[in-house]
């Protein structure tokens, strides 16, 4: 099975750029292109938030012209750039909400079960699990405690030493681990919000997070300084299950755009 997760694509309406400065709805196009055409097929996609930069109806308009061209199922869960309203809205095939108030579901249709979870506020920039939404968690892994599966949400539980991120926050993390501590089936947790592609242990997991479509935070483990976001290629991260049932987490840069390459090691390595 292949999953793809991507994240942070803050498109911006048609005609500009986010920030003014990234041309993160065209990065986003080539990112969709890039997933269509790979070889062998992603089974599903999920999307772990700020899909627009801004929440709105444009912008939304135009993210949902762009995951329209895709070939793949996908579902998301809402970043703090995002309304709800607007995801239920131009996203109502891949928000399944199954809990009053929020965007929370579970895929069951593949060989990983995957659980999503919202963890945004709206008008706030940190991430918050209340126990409403972690009670939900418990039932839904009460339910099937052996089978392989992930969960995903915008925010990560952990402080990534980005200093804007840090401070956000995360109402209910600890909580969320002790839930998520209890079981032994839960291979990752996919998260975006850093604009990072990172992997962290914990609680007898992996958290794995996955870049933007286009604007990376600039690493600075000082916790100092504010935080500032440079313009890169967009990637997206593959999860592969290997035939033994282990899970390959592998970042997949996407080509063709302001970089050179690809480069056959036969051909260069003379
Ligand atoms: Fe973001
Ligand atoms: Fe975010």
């Amino acid at each position: 099975m292949l999953i793809a997760h991507i994240s942070d694509s803050h498109v911006a309406e048609y005609g500009k750029k986010a920030y003014g400065l990234v041309p993160t709805s065209e990065y986003f196009e080539k990112c969709i292109h890039h997933m269509n055409s790979l070889d062998p097929k992603i089974d599903l996609i999920v999307i772990t938030g700020d899909i627009c930069g801004n929440p709105t109806i444009g912008e939304n308009k135009r993210a949902a012209d762009l995951l329209s061209t895709l070939k793949i199922p996908y579902y998301i869960v809402p970043g703090n750039h995002d309304k709800r309203s607007y995801l239920l809205e131009y996203f109502p095939q891949a928000c399944p909400t199954e809990l009053d108030g929020f965007i929370q579901y579970t895929i069951e249709n593949y060989d990983l079960r995957i659980i999503a979870l919202d963890s945004i506020t709206e008008g706030k920039s940190g991430g918050a699990l209340c126990k409403t939404r972690l009670d939900w968690l418990d039932r839904k892994l009460a339910e099937q405690p052996k089978r392989p599966t992930m969960l995903m949400l915008h925010h990560p539980p952990i402080k990534y030493g980005v200093h804007e991120t840090d401070t956000d926050g995360f109402v209910g993390a600890k909580e969320f681990g002790d839930i998520v501590e209890k079981y032994s089936n839960i291979t990752r947790v996919l998260c975006g919000h850093v604009h990072m592609s990172c992997h962290a242990g914990w609680r007898n997991t992996t958290i794995s997070t996955t870049a933007s479509v286009g604007m990376q935070l600039v690493l600075d483990l000082t916790l100092k300084k504010d935080s500032a976001f440079s313009i890169q290629p967009p990637s997206y991260q593959l999860h592969y299950q290997n035939s033994d049932g282990e899970i390959i987490s592998i970042v997949v840069p996407v080509s063709g755009i302001d970089t050179p390459g690809p480069f056959k090691f036969e051909e260069y390595n003379k």
